[in-house]
């Protein structure tokens, strides 16, 4: 099974033109501490709602309220995978970048086929760059592994499943071909920059350098994505996609929501067949406020999208934003955009925050409207976050005329020159 090299998969594959691309489940054995919730799991879309109420209410931390315990979770899971190089793939010492997608998505949100691939990312970072890439479901979501919403699907088990499969390109022990990865780079969006966040936190060997996508370390306005989701059952609302239907559950949701979302994905044959606690967005019109900026995209290509979604657990709504500071120490502390720390001996060598001008999640739709004169930008904050990185290797950006789904918006493509052309100017690029 290892014995294929990567030239040897370009061979097979026979591509002359384009990305070549290998889909492989990956079984990868992981632990990790997980919290221990002491609620019910929503078994009703009113109860998916009471969820919200619960998790938006301002003044209180519902993690707080509802953690019990933390235990640890370990397991097998498999892990839904895709790997592509460029067409011409002749470098000796290839760089692969690691993507991480975040809520509402799935592997796919990296290599979108609408319009011919045109919105892909993978394509611009194979072919227009000669990286290669690897693109998953996070454990939890579409062809990975499923599990129990609540205790079990939760973001730091994910994080675990990212760092054996980072550990794996770079041992040469990943299935399907025998090659060594001596550089590695993370590039995230969303919830998957928080989990990149925190896997380098845990792990600070662990990549060469960080692409943390439609972000910022601000959670003030979190509550606007689980208020204007208007989350509901992910098996309720796509019941074809989602569920495991029968007529009956046909005709009761009949009555109770959209066609748009009834009919999608009624034509292959399995569901996906999520549990109880998977919730989604309600419609396309919510899936508009989360992640696109009006004006901006093509209208198709939301529809794409919401006929694509992939669910969220309440497991991950509710340790989405448990993310280290980095900083444990205890005394008086000066903040200063930018303020650098003798107290950490570990670096992170590269860390670029792409974010965009009116993303909603982490900038409650205008990422300029600091209220402080001496902070450009509510993401370049999150520089503080990242005491060992000298100013010189932190860059925040601004990606004009684009909501939080960036790799949606016509100007998609602009965005990925600046992640792609950050990566090479750390001397990341193959080799
Ligand atoms: C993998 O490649 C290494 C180095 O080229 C070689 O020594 C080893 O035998 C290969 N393993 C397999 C299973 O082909
Ligand atoms: C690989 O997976 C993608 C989805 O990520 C799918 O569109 C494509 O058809 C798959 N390719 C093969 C050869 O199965
Ligand atoms: C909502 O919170 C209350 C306690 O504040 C709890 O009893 C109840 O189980 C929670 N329900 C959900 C669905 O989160
Ligand atoms: C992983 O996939 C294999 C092959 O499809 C299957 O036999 C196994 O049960 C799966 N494991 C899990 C944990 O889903
Ligand atoms: C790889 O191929 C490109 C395009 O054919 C060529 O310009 C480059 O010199 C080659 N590099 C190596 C290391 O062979
Ligand atoms: C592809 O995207 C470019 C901009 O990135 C745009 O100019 C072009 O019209 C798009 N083509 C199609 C077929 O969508
Ligand atoms: C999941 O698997 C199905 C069936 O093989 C395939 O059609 C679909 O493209 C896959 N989706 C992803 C995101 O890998
Ligand atoms: C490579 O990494 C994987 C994942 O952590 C691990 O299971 C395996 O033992 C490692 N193999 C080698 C040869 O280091
Ligand atoms: C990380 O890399 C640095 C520099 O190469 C090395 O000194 C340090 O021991 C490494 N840390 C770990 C935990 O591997
Ligand atoms: C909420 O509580 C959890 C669990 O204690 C903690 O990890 C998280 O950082 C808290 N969030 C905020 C914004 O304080
Ligand atoms: C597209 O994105 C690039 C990179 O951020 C930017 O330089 C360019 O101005 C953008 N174009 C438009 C029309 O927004
Ligand atoms: C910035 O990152 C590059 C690439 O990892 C590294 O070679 C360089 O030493 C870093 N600069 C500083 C000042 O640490």
């Amino acid at each position: 099974m290892y014995a294929q090299s990567a030239l040897a998969l370009v061979l097979l594959a026979g591509s002359a033109t384009a990305k070549v691309c290998m889909n492989t489940t990956v079984p990868v054995d992981i632990s990790a501490r997980t919290g221990v919730f002491n609620i019910a799991v929503p078994q009703t879309n009113l109860d998916a709602t009471t969820f919200i109420q619960n998790n938006t209410q301002q003044g209180r931390n519902f993690t707080e309220v509802a953690l019990l315990d933390y235990v640890t979770t370990s397991g097998t899971y498999n892990i839904s995978t895709q790997f592509c190089m460029p067409s011409a793939n002749n470098a000796t010492s290839p760089t692969v970048q690691v993507l991480t997608h975040g809520i509402g998505f799935d592997k796919t949100y990296w290599d979108s086929s609408y319009n011919n691939f045109n919105y892909s990312y993978v394509d611009i970072a194979t072919d227009t760059y000669k990286y290669c890439t690897l693109s998953y479901d996070r454990l939890g979501i579409g062809n990975s592994s499923h599990g129990e919403p609540l205790n079990e699907i939760q973001s730091f088990l994910e994080v675990a499943a990212l760092a054996e499969l980072t550990t794996m390109l770079r041992n040469g022990t990943f299935p399907g071909f025998n090659q060594t990865f001596s550089k590695v780079t993370h590039v995230g969006h969303s919830f998957g920059s928080a989990q990149t966040y925190s896997l380098v936190n845990m792990y600070p060997n662990i990549s060469d350098g960080i692409v943390l996508t439609g972000f910022s370390m601000n959670g003030s306005f979190v509550g606007f994505f689980g208020a204007g989701a208007d989350f509901v059952q992910a098996n309720l609302n796509q019941p074809f996609r989602f569920g495991n239907v029968d007529t009956a559950t046909v005709e009761a949701v009949l009555n109770m929501f959209s066609l748009t979302d009834l009919v999608a994905g009624v034509d292959p044959a399995p569901g996906l067949n999520y549990p109880n606690g998977y919730l989604t967005n309600t419609n396309v019109n919510a899936n508009q406020y989360l992640f696109f900026l009006p004006g901006y995209f093509d209208p198709g290509v939301l529809l794409a999208g919401e006929q694509t979604k992939q669910p969220v657990t309440i497991g991950e709504l509710l340790t989405l934003g448990s993310l280290p500071m980095m900083n444990t120490y205890a005394g008086p502390v000066l903040v200063l955009t930018g303020c650098e720390s003798p107290y950490y001996s570990v670096a992170i060598t590269n860390v670029l925050t792409a974010f965009v001008a009116n993303d909603l999640p982490y900038c409650g739709g205008n990422c300029l409207a600091t209220g402080n004169a001496s902070l450009p930008s509510i993401p370049a904050a999150v520089a503080m976050n990242f005491p060992m990185v000298p100013s010189i290797n932190f860059t925040a950006y601004i990606q004009p005329n684009s909501g939080h789904g960036i790799n949606f918006h016509y100007n998609a493509t602009g965005a990925y020159g600046v992640i792609n052309s950050f990566l090479n100017s750390k001397g990341l690029m193959s080799s």
